[in-house]
Order: C-alpha cells, then structure tokens, then sequence
C-alpha cells in the first residue's frame, strides 16, 4: 500500500507529468489547478501534453480521477478521454468538480489586458476567475452540466450571471449570452460527460486505499507558484501541493511526498525570479532543453539553481524526497552556477515568504560548481553519469537536506535512473 505526492518545487513545469507517468500508479489523482497545467509525457516516439486529466491515463488499467478542488476545463477535457480510452484507462470526475466556462476565460483575459504592463501573464485559461468563484460560493459544478435546466440554474443562482456580465461589461467585453453558453453545453455533449465520468472521487480513494492501491497524487504547477507559498500576486489561485490533497480530499496519510525540480530553474509569466540567467544564457538553456512553455508556447524564463528557494520549497510543502529533471541539459559547461544563499536576506540563510515585494529585492550569492561534458541522455545508471553531474546531485541534496531518489536526463520515460544505486 502507498499514496505518493509529485509536488512541483519550484515555478512549475517541472517535468511533474513525465515522474507521474514513470510511477505508474494504480490511482493517479488530479486535485488542484485547472487547464493551466501542461503535462508531458514521452514514450518512445509518443508524446502527449495533458492538461486536464491525471497523467496516469496513458497507462492501461489505471483509474484516474479529477477532484473537487481542480478547475475543470470541460474542452480541455475531452481529448484526453479519447487518449485514455485508447490506453484502456478509467477517467472519473468528482461531481463537485468546479467547471471553467468561457465567460471565466473572458473574465482572466480581461484583467490581464487591463493591466498592461502590470499583468500576472496568466495563462488566460480561466482558473483565477473559476476559482474566485469557488470562493464566493457562486458558478457551475460538474454535475450541474447534467440538464440544459441545471446548468442554467446554477448559472442564475444568487444573481451570479448577472453579476459576472456586469463585471465584464465593465472592462468592456461583451459576455457569452445564456443562449450561447446552453448551446456550447449541448454541442459538446457535456451531459454525456457527467453521465459517463461522473462520480464521488473521495469514496473511490478511500475504497482505493483500503484495497491497497498504489496511489500517486499529481500536482500542478509548483510551491513558488501557489497562491500562499508562492511570489505573489505573481502566483496561480490554488496550493497544488499536500495543502490542495487535503481541501481536496481531506486527511490523505502520505507515505512519500516527492518534490520535482530541475537541475536549474525556469519559470514562465511576470514576477521575481532572483537566479535569472543573462540573455545569452537564457537563450541556450532555453534552446537545449526545449524551453517553451507547455499550455501557451511562450517562452520560459531560465535561471540558474536557486537552493534558498529550493530549500524554502522542501520546508513549505513538507517533501520527504527530490527527484531531479532535466540534467542532461547542463551538459557541456566548463562551470555552473547555483545560488546558495541571497545578500539581501533580512531573515537569515533561509527565507520564510516569497512575496514578491520580498523576493525581488534579493541578491543571489553563487558557489560555482564543476561541470560536465559528456552527453548523459544514454545514461540508465546512477553510477553511468561523470563525476561532476554526481557530485552536482549530491551538493543539491546536502544544501536541501533530502535524499535524491530519481534523476531524469531526457523526455522519455525510460530516461529515467534511480539515485544513488
Ligand atoms: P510539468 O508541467 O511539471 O509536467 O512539466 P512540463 O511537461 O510542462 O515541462 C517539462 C518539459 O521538460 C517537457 O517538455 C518534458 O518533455 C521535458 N522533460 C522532462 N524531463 C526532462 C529531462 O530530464 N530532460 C529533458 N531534456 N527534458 C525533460
Ligand atoms: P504546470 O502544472 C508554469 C503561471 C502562469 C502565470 C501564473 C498565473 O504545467 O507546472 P494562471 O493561469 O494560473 O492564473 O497564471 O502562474 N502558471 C504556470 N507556470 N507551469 C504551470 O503549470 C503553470 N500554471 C500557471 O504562467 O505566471
Ligand atoms: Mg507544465
């Protein structure tokens, strides 16, 4: 029996999808974010980018589920269905599941153009605004999509239409009518949906772990980006880490609560990044490892490893281990970077908040570390990768204080080798 936690530990797209995947979990769990997590996932020459469903789906026999907590894109949704039909997996939503409609992707796109220069750089998939919602006890969930006369229901109730179209009118954006949003319900066939997929996720874990399923909860995003860990108000509307498993299921005993980080550190949107590599740099890391971001394509900020944020990561999130992404991309420098401790830090070596008002007037102080040359994407044992990637792992679990367990040194699932044996 085992319920696992792939957590993201630094600004997201931490290569959280690929781990989830390589688990193989019985149970995989989506409990927090919506359409703005992109996942992927590569065996052999398949790749999937999933945004919606667990990334369990790709594995036949596997039940997956979509909690309450997470802000479901119902569209984004449908797709990966299919995909799990195709692996002969099971896809069940919770029927309290919130659901994104247009007019919250309206609402997101909105504000951010509103903002100019200021903006968040969302990913304009309508989470922020779904989860408002969700906090003022208003909007649609998933089994209110059963009837044309539930959806509209839901939609009207407490003035809640009313009041949304009022709010985008009043950035000047003319709202998706009733009419429209019924006909969008019927053409997608979204009754279908809850007929077929919906369920009580909590009785279906519960019934999963007294059979002693191996579970594996995947999260979204990561600890830098959540609303009360993260840099905010550069943040998401939602803890994607073991604080989302709870409001999303309740007590859950974790038996491992894996932290994923790439061996350097990238993030995507507006907001501090103390590491942040020269453009030169940038462009680089950027170029070898692919960095674009998976839901919208934009390019991804790349910095060097921040350990003081890492650190603050383990500490928030309570991660018992690390697995680390991406190594392979640092192949072929004579030095490399990485951050272990900020000048400006009034609170010591460590840091206790990430606000952005805090962490964007830190200074990053290095320690320059040996790199490596060879390319280490053959690599299927801890001890095929040179000295110096080794002795680069080891410093990152020293500074951190967790053991290493998994490394990744390529897309694929089979890059993947076990650390330190
Ligand atoms: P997630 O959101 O945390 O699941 O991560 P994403 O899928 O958004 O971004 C991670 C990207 O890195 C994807 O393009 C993966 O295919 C890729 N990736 C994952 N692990 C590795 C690795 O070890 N090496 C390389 N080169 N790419 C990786
Ligand atoms: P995964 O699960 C990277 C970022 C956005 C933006 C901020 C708020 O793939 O790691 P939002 O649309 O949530 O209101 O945007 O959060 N962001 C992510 N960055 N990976 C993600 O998910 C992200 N989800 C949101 O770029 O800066
Ligand atoms: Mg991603």
């Amino acid at each position: 029996m085992s319920q696992t936690a792939v957590i993201g530990a630094q600004w997201g797209d931490e290569g959280k999808g690929k781990i989830v995947d390589y688990l193989g979990g019985e149970v995989n769990i989506r409990f927090a974010g919506g359409s703005n997590a992109g996942h992927t996932l590569k065996v052999d020459d398949d790749k999937y980018v999933i945004h919606a469903a667990p990334s369990g789906i790709i594995r036949s026999g596997t039940h997956n589920l979509i909690g309450r907590y997470v802000a479901l894109d119902l569209e984004a949704l449908i797709p990966e269905l299919d995909i799990a039909h195709k692996h002969q997996s099971k896809v069940m939503v919770d029927m309290m599941a919130r659901i994104v409609l247009p007019i919250h992707k309206q609402l997101d796109a909105a504000r951010e153009q509103a903002c100019g220069k200021d903006k968040i750089g969302t990913t304009n998939r309508g989470v922020s605004t779904c989860y408002e919602d969700f906090a003022t006890r208003r909007g649609v969930v998933f089994s209110d999509m059963a009837t044309s006369d539930s959806f509209v229901k839901a939609l009207k109730y407490m003035g809640y239409y009313d009041e949304r179209c009022a709010l985008l009118r009043y950035y000047g954006v003319e709202p998706w009518s009733v009419d429209r949003l019924v006909e969008w319900t019927r053409s997608n066939n979204f009754s279908w949906l809850v007929s077929n997929f919906g369920g009580n996720t909590r009785r279906s874990l519960n019934a999963s772990i007294s059979l002693g399923r191996r579970v594996v909860f995947e999260g979204a995003q990561g600890v830098m980006l959540f609303l009360h860990s993260g840099t905010y108000p550069f943040a998401t509307s939602c803890f994607g880490g073991p604080d989302g498993i709870q409001v999303c299921f309740g007590h859950v005993e974790l038996d491992r609560i894996l932290g994923v980080t790439k061996a350097y550190a990238t993030r995507v949107g507006a907001g501090p990044f103390p590491t942040e590599m020269s453009r030169e740099m940038t462009d680089l890391i950027r170029t070898k490892g692919n960095e674009f971001g998976s839901t919208t394509g934009r390019e991804r900020r790349c910095g060097w490893l921040d350990l003081v944020a890492l650190r603050y990561a383990c500490r928030y999130a309570g991660l018992t281990e690390l697995v680390v992404t991406k190594l392979d991309v640092l192949s072929g420098f004579d030095n490399l970077n990485v951050c272990i401790a900020y000048s400006e830090d009034e609170l010591g070596p460590e840091i206790w908040s990430a606000e952005a008002s805090y962490l964007s007037t830190v200074r990053p102080i290095y320690k320059n570390l040996a790199g490596w040359k060879e390319d280490i994407t053959s690599c299927s044992r801890a001890r095929d990768l040179p000295e110096a990637a080794r002795q680069y792992l080891d410093f990152m679990s020293s500074q951190v204080g967790l053991p290493i367990k998994l490394v990744s040194v390529g897309p694929s699932r089979r890059q993947t080798i076990r650390y330190p044996f």
